[in-house]
């Protein structure tokens, strides 16, 4: 596809958007690709409002007043681009632009009081007239501030300006999982066990704290560059449910459930921990083959595929896989969430001692206790057909031991005659 006309001020104004990370460099070629099938289109449009920085703000990628502030940056002496930075959150410097997904931005900030660098999700303005998500936003992003562990991104303050909610967080200076993947990165077996037992802690901690998280996925795990791994969006209130949030999430044309539980899909109310250890079973299913573990043209069908499809055991897609990860990813992804794990301990229990070269005790119980429940369930729900089939089965074997017995009585007593013959 070739390239739009850049004018020199669309390309500096691009130039500078990028450098201060308000955009990435794939957004503005997405919006160049616009700006060149709008003016192919329709040749006389009025070129203004197919310039770069209109689109750019007609399609959400900034606000107004992001750009009217790069509009005003100078040159400093050294050549680079410096914003006459006004403060859009009191307390804040907004620093750049970190990520967006499918329901806000992040941002790298500048806390002016503590001088320390942060990162703020900004909401979207939609969600500021549904006063029942704006008090879970806050209620729950106040409970999120308490946890305090190693593994959970830091929840650090709620607040609003104007009509905008933001949520600041610790700055985690690395990499999601999700980037790792779609870089082709190939984990090995320890590397794997290490990320998904310090996301169990982290769950661990917050499920203790009363917290579920409901979005665990590889784009909410983030590594640190000394591998120290961070579970992202904890606490954080979501405005849809999760279906909807699963189903809205970006980086293909389709949303792509891949790590939400049955429960979730199905919109029970009751949900609980045990769909954070289905979707981290999902996370680990992922990490360990390479593959999601149910995949399908549209979100419809891939939940579909979580609610009845069989799991392709893990080791049929790399056999290289040790037979305790697949047993303890098949325990995580059952669909009855009766036959998960019951709790992080025990997951955490199975992990820890896989990384030490043990048997996973605790899904071998869960095992055993599935099929003994299947044998039951077999034995009660005998299909008629197969109850006369077995009726008829055991006829025949009565019907066998009595000529069996009567033949043996018939052989017992010519003997007796034979005998008494011979000896009178
Ligand atoms: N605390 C943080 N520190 C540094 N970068 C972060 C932090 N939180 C999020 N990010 C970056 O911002 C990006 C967007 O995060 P966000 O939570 O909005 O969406 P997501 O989790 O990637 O996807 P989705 O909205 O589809 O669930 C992340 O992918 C990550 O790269
Ligand atoms: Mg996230």
């Amino acid at each position: 596809m070739g390239d739009a006309p850049l004018t020199n001020h669309d390309s500096q104004i691009g130039r500078v958007l990028v450098e201060r990370g308000l955009v990435t460099p794939q957004d503005i070629q997405a919006v160049r690709e616009k700006q060149r099938r709008l003016l192919a289109d329709n040749p006389q449009a009025d070129p203004r409002q197919a310039s770069l920085a209109a689109i750019l703000v007609a399609d959400g990628y900034i606000t107004r007043r992001q750009l009217e502030r790069v509009l005003t940056a100078k040159s400093d002496e050294s050549g680079r681009h410096t914003l006459q930075t006004q403060q859009q959150i009191p307390g804040y410097q907004l620093l750049g632009k970190l990520g967006a997904g499918a329901m806000a931005t992040v941002f790298k900030a500048r806390q002016l009081s503590l001088d320390r660098i942060v990162a703020i999700k900004i909401l979207p303005k939609k969600y500021t007239n549904n006063p029942e998500f704006i008090e879970r936003f806050y209620g729950e992003g106040k409970a999120a501030a308490k946890l305090n562990h190693a593994n959970i991104v830091a929840a650090l303050d709620v607040g609003q300006v104007g009509d905008t909610h933001y949520f600041v967080m610790e700055y985690v200076e690395g990499r999601t999982l999700f980037d790792d993947i779609t870089a082709g990165k190939k984990y090995d077996e320890r590397e794997v066990l290490d990320i998904i037992i310090q996301v169990t802690r982290a769950l661990n901690h917050a499920h203790k704290a009363g917290f579920i998280h409901r979005d665990v996925k590889p784009k909410n795990i983030m590594i640190t560059d000394d591998g120290v791994v961070k579970l992202a969006d904890m606490g954080l209130a979501r405005a849809v449910s999760d279906r909807e949030a699963a189903e809205a999430e970006q980086g293909k044309a389709f949303g792509t459930p891949y790590y939400i539980a049955p429960e979730q899909i199905r919109g029970e109310l009751d949900v609980d921990y045990r769909a954070d250890i289905y979707s981290l079973g999902a996370t680990f299913y992922h990490l360990v083959t390479g593959k999601v573990p149910f995949d399908g043209p549209n979100p419809s069908a891939v939940m579909h595929k979580h609610l009845k499809a069989k799991l392709t055991p893990p080791d049929q897609i790399n056999p290289n896989i040790s037979s305790g990860i697949c047993e303890i990813i098949e325990v995580c992804m059952a669909k009855d969430r009766d036959k998960r794990y019951a709790s992080t301990d025990e997951l955490l229990e199975d992990l820890e001692s896989v990384a030490r070269g043990e048997a996973p005790l605790q899904a071998r119980r869960m095992f055993d206790l599935a099929s003994l429940a299947s044998l039951e369930s077999t034995r009660d729900k005998k299909d008629p057909g197969e109850t006369a089939r077995l009726l008829l089965a055991n006829r025949s074997m009565i019907q066998l031991l009595i000529w069996t017995a009567a033949a043996g009585w018939a052989f017992f007593l010519v003997a007796v005659v034979i005998l008494a013959i011979k000896l009178g």
